[in-house]
């Protein structure tokens, strides 16, 4: 069956206040589009969990850099609508750049700290133009659960935060990340890869293990064991941004009483930014 397409916010509202004066639950999952088995995990612990499930793709020129190329991303509109087609979306919301920002917008929300670090520090203004679509997102489809992987974990954490902080009465469904058999966490960016980077970008994920594995043996030398990381991905063809071990709430340096820790790792291969985290759940505390 054909999936129901809105591209203006009205006919969204109109759709979502039926559904809820049925009584149905209604999950969100917005993303970018070029949709990749990822996203469409995503879409399928979705509908596991609520009634109707709606999908929106809008490539959001606010969490762009100058230096990143906005134009250059992939628009598979057609390819992405058959995918959702396929797994029975309820709602497709396609709007363009100004039905999300009417002209002369100037209202932005910023998490504060969380924003400020890791990724936000080599892309500043990144994670405002995402708090702030998600937060235009949520007040248009209104829904009872809101389905992020934990890929971004940085963007998750943000998201988590911004949603309690402005108090959306949504819950976030974070959904661990789908990898390919080698390990490599799927993202659109891995079309980028030439034949040889695809063969090496698998240790980026390896590193994470390995680094899990020590700290579950006990080590704690946070600053020698992210240096080893970073020394060994350096080796093998890496530009690495960052290899952090931090509290999984603050995403402040990791600390003994933290519940969670969390491995962050960004790295460029080529001319390709990656990204990959890895939990580590605390046994001995
Ligand atoms: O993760 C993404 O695809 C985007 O950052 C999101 C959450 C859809 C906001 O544009």
């Amino acid at each position: 069956m054909k999936v129901k397409v809105s591209r203006d916010i009205d006919s969204v509202r109109q759709c979502i206040d039926q559904w809820r004066f049925k009584g149905r639950k209604v999950a969100f999952v917005p993303t970018m589009g070029n949709l990749h088995a990822g996203h469409l995990h995503l879409v399928e612990q979705a509908q596991n969990s609520a009634d109707k499930v709606v999908v929106s793709i809008f490539v959001n020129p606010l969490q762009f850099g100058p230096n990143e190329d906005l134009s250059a991303y992939p628009r598979t509109e057609d390819e992405d609508r058959q995918k959702l087609e396929h797994l029975g979306v309820d709602l497709l919301f396609l709007p363009t750049d100004s039905v999300v920002y009417s002209s002369g917008a100037s209202t932005v929300v910023d998490v504060g700290d969380l924003s400020g670090r890791h990724c936000g520090l080599s892309r500043p203004g990144h994670f405002s133009g995402v708090a702030t679509v998600v937060c235009k997102l949520l007040n248009i489809v209104q829904p009872h659960q809101l389905f992020l992987g934990e890929k971004d974990f940085q963007q998750l954490l943000i998201i988590r935060r911004m949603i309690v902080e402005l108090n959306f009465p949504v819950q976030v469904v974070g959904v661990p990340t789908v990898r390919e058999s080698d390990g490599l966490a799927l993202s659109s960016r891995n079309a980028y890869l030439s034949g040889l980077e695809r063969q090496i970008a698998p240790l980026l994920y390896q590193s994470l293990v390995k680094a899990e594995g020590q700290i579950n043996n006990g080590r704690r030398d946070w600053d020698a064991l992210e240096k080893e990381q970073m020394s060994s991905l350096e080796r093998a063809g890496f530009k690495v941004d960052f290899f952090s071990i931090c509290s999984a709430d603050t995403l402040l340096p990791a600390a003994s009483d933290n519940q969670v820790w969390v491995i962050l790792v960004a790295a460029v291969l080529g001319q390709t930014r990656l990204i990959d985290n890895i939990q580590v759940l605390r046994s001995d505390l």
